[in-house]
Parts: structure tokens; C-alpha cells; sequence
């Protein structure tokens, strides 16, 4: 890793395009503030980060992320308490698994103190765009690309840090149903599924626009040797409430080490529900549909939160879910919102309160 060398460079905007938004009627990552923060990698090291309006780039045609999808990226959220104060969750975890994603992809680790300061000034200069309050958050998209010029196919040596900021509300309008993939894969056994590559996204895009036009919003994948066994949905990750265990796949290669995964899994236990991380079979889940044991699904992810998932359906067998009067996932997704806005207490240590900077 390099030692941040040169300062942060601001540049702001004239005027701001606030007042054009309606904060009451957002379609996920589709309106982004005024700044973005960038730093270049070249001769081996990063250099000139910069805080700049938010604008197009402009690279050459021959540019590696290209024709290579030598891309990482990032999902984070900041969040503002009734005070105006700001927070992150977790933010540590995206800059190592970034970093982990880069090293699978043969791109250079990003800088520690860049990364904080960047995201620590831009969030300070876009804190209008912070809206309080349940459900409100802005989403964070950091994300790195090859810029080197020339179609060799070959680690570039040169990339952009990018980070692009969009005020959220909640990712999935309405139900979630999920298909159980039965044919396509996400992932194997030493590839990147691990990693949050550009390319895992859109390789999922044409299955799950198959299973769009059957009705279901998500594709929960399976293990792509047998598809026997229940890995995750390629946005969030997937628990399943059988009786009144909560059951989720361990991580691998195959499958994101989630953010929002993990920290329900310890909240789930410290609020006293079984959580079990275990290879879980599709058999199982069928079983447990069909004999009414299975009361919950629901995916989780930082844009997703916790999305309830309605139903799902495996080799045309179409499975309902209970309505329940008090479902884990809400409950869970009340407690972990609640703690990521400083709402709640934190005993985990999770909460990131994002220092004041004059800008
Ligand atoms: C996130 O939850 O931040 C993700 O990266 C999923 C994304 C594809 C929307």
C-alpha cells in the first residue's frame, strides 16, 4: 500500500442542483449529488486525489476496463441522526473488502488515508443531501477502473478511484420473488463470486431478466457443481427462518462476505434467535415449505437492508410464504437502521461517526 503523499484538492461547484430532486420519490442510484472524489494510480502509486463536480470522464477507446471488465466496485451508506450529524457503518469493512476485490482482479491496493479523507470531505461538503430520518440514506458507490490505454490483455497499469455518491431510499418496491437457479451459475469453486467484480453483476443480468419475465424479482443462486445447495441472490445475500432458526450459507470464494450479513448475524444473536451458518440445502427449504416450517426469507445487503422475500419458486414449484404478525427480518432491519443512524445504541462498535470538516 502507498503512503498518502498529496493533499486533497476541492473543487466546488457553483450552484447546486438540490433543490431539483424530490427526495420523496427516489428510483435507487439514479440521482447523484454534486461532487465525486477522484484519485489516478500511475507509476505504481495513487496520487492527486481530488474532490470535483460530478461529471462525465473522459477516457480513450482502448481503456482496459473496456474490453476487460478490470473493475471494482463498493456499496456504503451514510446516514444522518436528528443532530446533523453523519455516519458510516462500517466503513473499515468496505475499504478492506475493496482491497481484497482488487487483489483477485490483479489491481493495486487503494490507500487507507485517501479513501477516509476522500469519503470524510465529500460527505461533508454533500451533507444537504443527507436526509434524516427512517429509510433515508446516501448511497455510496466507490468503485476502481483500468484506464490504461491499449487492448493487450494484461493488468492495466494505471486506474481511477472513483467515488459517486446517490440519496437512497429503499431498492425493492414492493414483493420479492426469488426463482432458485437450477441451470445458470454466479460463481465457482476459484473464481471471483468473493469479490464485488463489475463482471459478476452482469453476468447474472441475462438469467435474471429470464427470471423477470417469469414474475420473479431475484435470482437466489446455487452451488454451480449440483445446485443443491443455496448461496446467495447477487444483490444480498439470503436467510432462511426455519422453526425459529435463522439459517445462512457460510462465506467462500463463491459467495460475498457481506457487510450487512454478518452484522445480522451477530445482532440476530445478541437478540437471542438461533442463527445457524451452514451449507443449506434447496431439498431442506422445499421440505420446510411444504411442511410449514419455513416461516421467513429475506435478503441483506447494503442496498438492499433487509428485503422480505414473498416467495420462491424451484423446478416450477411455486412456494408462498406466511404472513407473519412479528417476522425476524423487520425486526432485525428496525434494530440494524436504527443503530446505523444513531437511533439505537451501539455496542458493537459498528457506528463510524464522520469527523466535521470545513470545506
Ligand atoms: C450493495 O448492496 O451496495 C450492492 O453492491 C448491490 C448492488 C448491486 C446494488
Amino acid at each position: 500500500m502507498n503512503m498518502m503523499t498529496d493533499t486533497l484538492k476541492v473543487t466546488k461547484i457553483a450552484d447546486s442542483k438540490i433543490s431539483s430532486v424530490d427526495f420523496n420519490n427516489l428510483a435507487f442510484g439514479t440521482v447523484f449529488t454534486d461532487h465525486m472524489f477522484v484519485c489516478e494510480y500511475k507509476n505504481g502509486a495513487w496520487q492527486n486525489p481530488e474532490i470535483k463536480p460530478y461529471g462525465p470522464i473522459s477516457m480513450d477507446p482502448s481503456a482496459k476496463v473496456f474490453h476487460y471488465g478490470q473493475a471494482v466496485f463498493e456499496g456504503m451508506k451514510a446516514y444522518k441522526d436528528d443532530n446533523g450529524k453523519i455516519f458510516m457503518f462500517r466503513p473499515e469493512e468496505n475499504f478492506n473488502r475493496i482491497n481484497k476485490s482488487s487483489e483477485r482482479l490483479a489491481m493495486p491496493a487503494f490507500d487507507k488515508d485517501y479513501f477516509f479523507d476522500g469519503l470524510n470531505t465529500l460527505l461533508n461538503l454533500e451533507s444537504d443531501w443527507i436526509k434524516p430520518g427512517k429509510d433515508n440514506s446516501l448511497y455510496l458507490r466507490p468503485f476502481v477502473i483500468a484506464t490504461e490505454n491499449g487492448v493487450s490483455a494484461s493488468p492495466s497499469t494505471e486506474y481511477k478511484f472513483i467515488i459517486i455518491c446517490a440519496p437512497a431510499q429503499a431498492y425493492y418496491s414492493g414483493e420479492v420473488k426469488v426463482l432458485f437457479a437450477d441451470h445458470y451459475s454466479r460463481s465457482a469453486d476459484g473464481g471471483v463470486g468473493f469479490a464485488k467484480a463489475a463482471g459478476n453483476y452482469a453476468a447474472q443480468f441475462y438469467p435474471t431478466e429470464l427470471a423477470k419475465q417469469k414474475g420473479y424479482q431475484q435470482v437466489v443462486w446455487t452451488d454451480a457443481n449440483t445446485h443443491e445447495y443455496l448461496e446467495e441472490a447477487g444483490t444480498m445475500n439470503v436467510f432462511f427462518r426455519v422453526g425459529d432458526t435463522l439459517l445462512t450459507a457460510p462465506t467462500s470464494d463463491r459467495i460475498l462476505d457481506g457487510i450487512t450479513r454478518k452484522s445480522l448475524i451477530e445482532l440476530a444473536k445478541s437478540e437471542g434467535i438461533n442463527v445457524e451458518v451452514r451449507p443449506v440445502k434447496v431439498s431442506e427449504i422445499v421440505e420446510a415449505a411444504e411442511n410449514g416450517t419455513l416461516k421467513e426469507m429475506f435478503g441483506a445487503g447494503t442496498a438492499a437492508v433487509i428485503s422480505p422475500i414473498s416467495g420462491f419458486t424451484h423446478k416450477d414449484k411455486e412456494f408462498d410464504l406466511p404472513t407473519l404478525e412479528e417476522p425476524y427480518g423487520a425486526r432485525l432491519k428496525q434494530h440494524l437502521t436504527a443503530l446505523q443512524a444513531n437511533r439505537a445504541e451501539d455496542p458493537f462498535g459498528w457506528r463510524y461517526e464522520v469527523p466535521t470538516i470545513a470545506v
